[in-house]
Formats: C-alpha cells, sequence, structure tokens
C-alpha cells in the first residue's frame, strides 16, 4: 500500500479558532478526518504529523525518502522563511505537493513569496480545507 506523508507547519493545530475570517471555522482534526476518508477510498496509508519547530519539519522529511511515496504539506508560515524546509524536500527528492488554506497572493506582501513552490510539483491554494483535498486527489494521480 502505497504511502503519503502530510505535514501541517506552524499554528495549524489552533484551526478552528485562529483568525477564522482568513481560515474558516474548520478544525485540523476535522482536515485530517477528511483526508484519511479520502485516503481510504484510494487505499493508500497516510502519515500525518503537525509541528511548530522548522527543525523537526526538515527531520521527518529527511527521514521520509524510502518510506513515502509522496509529501502533501501546508508549511504555514515557513512557506515564506524556510530555506531548511526547501532543502530538505529538494534533497528527499519526494514528489511533494504545497498546500494552503488561504490564498497567499491576495494577502500581505510578505506572503505573496513562496520559497517551497519552486521545489513542489505543485501549489494548490485559497480554498479551504479543500486545498488540502484537491492537492491529496493531485498527488494521487501521480504515484
Ligand atoms: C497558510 C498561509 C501562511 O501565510 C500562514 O502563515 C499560515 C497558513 C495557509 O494555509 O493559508 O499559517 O499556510
Amino acid at each position: 500500500m502505497k504511502k503519503v506523508l502530510v505535514i501541517h507547519g506552524p499554528n495549524l493545530d489552533l484551526l478552528g479558532q485562529r483568525e477564522p475570517k482568513v481560515y474558516g471555522r474548520v478544525t485540523l482534526k476535522e482536515i485530517n478526518e477528511g483526508l484519511r476518508r479520502i485516503a481510504k477510498k484510494y487505499k493508500i496509508t497516510l502519515t500525518i504529523k503537525q509541528s511548530n519547530h522548522e527543525g523537526d519539519i526538515v527531520d521527518l522529511i529527511g527521514r521520509a525518502k524510502d518510506k513515502f511515496a509522496a509529501i502533501l504539506i501546508n508549511p504555514a508560515a515557513y512557506t515564506h522563511t524556510s530555506v531548511a524546509i526547501r532543502d530538505a524536500i529538494a534533497a528527499s527528492g519526494l514528489l511533494t505537493i504545497e498546500v494552503h488554506l488561504s490564498n497567499i497572493y491576495s494577502r500581505e506582501e510578505f506572503r505573496q513569496k513562496s520559497l517551497i513552490s519552486p521545489v513542489a510539483k505543485g501549489t494548490i491554494l485559497g480554498f479551504g480545507a479543500k486545498s488540502y483535498y484537491l492537492g491529496l486527489e493531485a498527488l494521487l494521480d501521480l504515484i
């Protein structure tokens, strides 16, 4: 059975209470349940992690190489700052899809650059929780 690593970056554990005008009321638990439903339908296995720590995310990606077929990641604020996460994805050689709940290109200027997009196969953003589901489905077509 194919395995996919799902990584949620910093503050995404607060979804549901955090800036609901931007991110809606959906919780991380609900997003994960939706992802698991898709995984079940397509008979793949998901390992889902959330971390507020850049180094932990780098380690997760570094250990993923021989264990997972692909990565689905919302790097959250690290999208805009983390050369380390970008390099970890590039080094892993794993097919990676980047997702965001919000449309980062319609928000503050500092969010309008992703260091991750150049090393991702593709990016889906602006559809709330659905960005994750579309991302997982797109990834399933490719692995
Ligand atoms: C986010 C967008 C980022 O700019 C922000 O820092 C997040 C969430 C999104 O999913 O829309 O934490 O990645």
